[in-house]
């Protein structure tokens, strides 16, 4: 989505690859002395591993070159991570972070990054922490009051307010969503795809989803993101049309430059799961 950016990358306002592989050794260096995440990497080749977290933070942060490792959802599946190590993960990166110099923004938009893909990594619980856990011990005895449910964490890094309560919650991002499906569905590259789509059920799922990437308090329930778009064999040019329109709807809104920005570098590490490349497209249509 490089034609988005009409400002320099956070990988190059923070000095390129050199950055990043320090920003990896202390990360994962904290990470290894944590005990309650060592156990997690005990088998693990931290070599390649470290190789391929400094190709995928590149890539998130607008870096020039491509990822190449499994997608998130299959490199964590079989760890059972909880949403606590999740947490605990995406502290120790803003400690790192913050221990490089990033400002305090800039590692608020790089949490931000990160929480989008809590549901990819976190495996062991279900995601609503909104709701009552379905499986928590019943240790009240009948008729006692209701247990809260847990706090929303912060998700992520960030501290403070996030970036939903910001921009008005619930009935801006409805908004949103609605001018942007109006331009996608009046742009006649993009109209065939979404034919026979109840855009109804559609715009419900989309709306969950940038809710919860901005910080907001309900989960998304829908299909993960390359499971959704999988069988519509979508081209790097589609994607970058349809996060066009996007920018386009938030522009409308008039959200600020910067808040857009945020949006983007949420949006933009999905580019690898919704786009499916020439060959994947090749064996589709064969
Ligand atoms: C915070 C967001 C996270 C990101 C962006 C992330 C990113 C990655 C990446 C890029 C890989 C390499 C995949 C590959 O080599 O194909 C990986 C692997 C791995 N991650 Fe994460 N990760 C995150 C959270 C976590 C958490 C919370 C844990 C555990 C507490 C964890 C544990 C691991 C382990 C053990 C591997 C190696 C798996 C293997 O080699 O089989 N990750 N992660
Ligand atoms: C920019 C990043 C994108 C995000 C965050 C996103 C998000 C979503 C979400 C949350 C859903 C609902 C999944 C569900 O209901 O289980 C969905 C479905 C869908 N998306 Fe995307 N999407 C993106 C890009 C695209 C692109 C580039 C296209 C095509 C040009 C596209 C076409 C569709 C279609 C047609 C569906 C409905 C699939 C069905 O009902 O079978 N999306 N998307």
């Amino acid at each position: 989505m490089s034609q988005l950016e009409n400002s320099i990358t956070l990988y190059e306002k923070y000095g390129g690859e050199n950055t990043i592989k320090a920003l990896v050794e202390s990360f994962y260096d904290r990470v290894l002395k944590d005990p309650e995440l060592a156990p997690v990497f005990e088998k693990v080749d931290m070599g390649p591993l470290k190789r391929h977290q400094a190709l995928f933070i590149s890539q998130a942060l607008g870096g020039p070159k491509q990822y190449d490792g499994r997608d998130l959802s299959e490199a964590h599946r079989g760890l059972a991570i909880t949403n606590g190590q999740f947490d605990r993960v995406s502290a120790h990166l803003g400690d790192a972070m913050a221990g490089l110099g990033v400002s305090e923004e800039d590692i608020a938009t790089i949490g931000s990054i990160v929480s989008a893909l809590r549901g990819q990594v976190v495996s062991a619980e279900p995601l609503a922490s909104g709701l009552p856990e379905p499986e928590a011990p019943a240790l009240d005895p009948p008729g006692a009051a209701p247990v809260e449910p847990p706090a929303q964490s912060a998700g992520g890094t960030g501290g403070g307010g996030n970036l939903y309560e910001k921009l008005g919650g619930e009935h801006t991002i409805k908004t949103v969503v609605d001018i942007f499906y109006r331009r996608v569905l009046g742009d006649a590259a993009l109209a065939p795809v979404f034919q026979g789509v109840d855009m109804g059920n559609l715009k419900r799922h989309q709306a969950l989803f940038i809710s919860q990437a901005l910080g907001g308090p309900k989960q998304y329930d829908g299909r993960s993101m390359s499971e959704a778009h999988r069988r519509l064999a979508i081209t790097g040019a589609q994607f970058d049309a349809v996060a066009g329109h996007l920018v386009g709807a938030l522009r409308e809104l008039e959200v600020g430059q910067a808040d857009i920005d945020t949006i983007v570098a949420v949006v933009s590490p999905l580019k690898d799961e919704i786009v499916q490349t020439l060959f994947q497209r090749w064996l589709r249509a064969g």
